[in-house]
């Protein structure tokens, strides 16, 4: 029992009540890990059954756990590398610290420390890069399953341009990725992503083997990154002299579909936009990340008008903060910046049920509708002193959830439930 707020469609205006249902004294049935009923808490506790245990979390607001669909989890100990741009960050920091992940005891420490964090910050679900390493794929879904967590991963593919101890093969990365999907895919929440990390390092025959794991499994998530930095995209046209652009050097290979996310996608020309629209992939803001290696301020206004599906995700540890509530905040001064108001009931609306939707998932997360896993944040908008006397003149759901955004981060989570059971935070 509380306040509850769950998203039915995409916003279209800072006032759009149609896209959201928000009930004052709301509450959710849940049974066996599923969302069984929702509604006002009159109307959900004539339906319960006799004797159910009453948790009541008012005032605060019960949402959907949030979503990140594009995180790192081999770089928790990158995050806040002092480096001049991406590809030095890469270099100089990431591929190094990734390395580690080869010994199975460092990626099964990472995967507790992970997921624990990630918890803390009410993500409930993410959609994670490993390191190149089986194992660490391994570990991931591992601990994934251990939680009863719906986690989306997979073994990076790279071949080239990263130190020999970083890179695979064409053939091991199709074999090892086919061993992932056969031990995870569907194991638990487990779902695996076919995970070739950039076009720099990815020889032709790289993604062309991932082009094939993708046709082979159709229903598989592909994740990579698209357009970060000047100098990325100039070396990538340069290895892939033949492609028309960017976005092309995906298409070539079948890897520009409804199941691709596209993390950054800052630099794009219109017919790249149009090309992304067309295929029905995501363009993935990591705005902390964009801020923090400057790579550039995510055009969200002219994708939009190009029909192109959008998510927002942390990108750790390129990013700065596990907190999708830091990355709403970051978000709307990136669209500042552009001369673009972004309302904050779309950036709540992105972070639930726009990230399932982008992930393919929104009939299991990402809403409070009856038939979703359990997945639910409890939140507080009156986390710190200074939010607290904020609220004081806080009057409406929009005010309340612009100061969450602005002015909370973990300490605004104060519960969370994962498949109806409650987490220790
Ligand atoms: N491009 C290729 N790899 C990475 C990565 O790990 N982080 C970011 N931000 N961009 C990348
Ligand atoms: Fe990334």
């Amino acid at each position: 029992r509380g306040r509850t707020l769950s998203f039915k469609s995409r916003p279209q205006a800072r006032d759009d009540e149609a896209s959201y249902i928000y009930e004052t004294d709301g509450a959710l049935l849940v049974e066996n890990g599923m969302i069984t009923a929702a509604g006002s808490y009159a109307e959900v506790a004539s339906k319960a059954p006799a004797g159910i245990e009453v948790i009541d979390h008012r005032p605060l607001l019960l949402m959907a756990g949030l979503i990140d669909p594009h995180i790192h989890f081999p770089q928790m100990q990158v995050t806040a590398s002092y480096a001049a741009n991406l590809l030095e960050w890469l270099n100089t920091y990431t591929f190094v610290e990734e390395q580690r992940f080869a010994d199975a005891a460092h990626s099964a420490r990472f995967a507790t420390l992970f997921f624990d964090e990630l918890l803390r910050h009410g993500t409930t679900t993410a959609a994670a890069y490993c390191s190149v390493h089986k194992g660490s794929a391994d570990a991931y879904f591992t601990e994934a399953q251990r939680r009863n967590l719906l986690m989306v991963g997979g073994k990076v593919m790279m071949d080239r341009n990263a130190p020999e101890a970083l890179t695979d093969t064409a053939q091991s990365s199709y074999d090892d990725t086919k061993a992932v999907i056969a031990d995870w895919h569907g194991k638990g929440r487990n779902h695996v992503a076919i995970t070739p990390r950039f076009a720099i390092t990815s020889t032709p025959a790289q993604l062309e083997a991932a082009g094939t794991l993708a046709r082979e499994h159709p229903g598989l998530l592909i994740q990579t990154h698209l357009s970060e930095n000047d100098a990325e995209i100039a070396y990538t046209l340069e290895l892939y002299p033949e492609a028309k652009d960017y976005t092309d050097v995906y298409a070539r290979y079948g890897l520009l579909t409804d199941k691709m996310l596209l993390g950054h996608a800052i630099h794009l020309s219109d017919r790249e936009m149009h090309a992304i629209s067309e295929a029905g992939s995501v363009a993935v803001h990591c705005p902390t990340s964009n801020l923090f290696l400057g790579s550039g301020l995510f055009d969200l206004k002219r994708l939009k008008q190009h029909g192109v599906r959008t998510a927002i995700a942390t990108d750790i540890g390129g990013g700065s903060s596990y907190s999708l509530l830091r990355t709403l905040d970051e978000a709307y001064k990136i669209q500042q910046l552009r001369g673009h108001r972004l309302p904050p009931i779309e950036s709540y609306w992105q972070a639930t049920r726009g990230n399932a939707e982008a992930l393919g998932l929104v009939d299991r997360i990402g809403t409070l509708e009856p038939g979703s896993d359990a997945d639910i944040i409890v939140l507080d908008a009156c986390a710190t002193p200074a939010m607290a006397i904020r609220m004081e003149t806080v009057t409406t759901l929009e005010e309340e959830l612009f100061l969450m955004q602005t002015m909370g981060d973990d300490r605004s989570v104060r519960h969370v439930y994962v498949a109806g059971e409650a987490v220790h935070l």
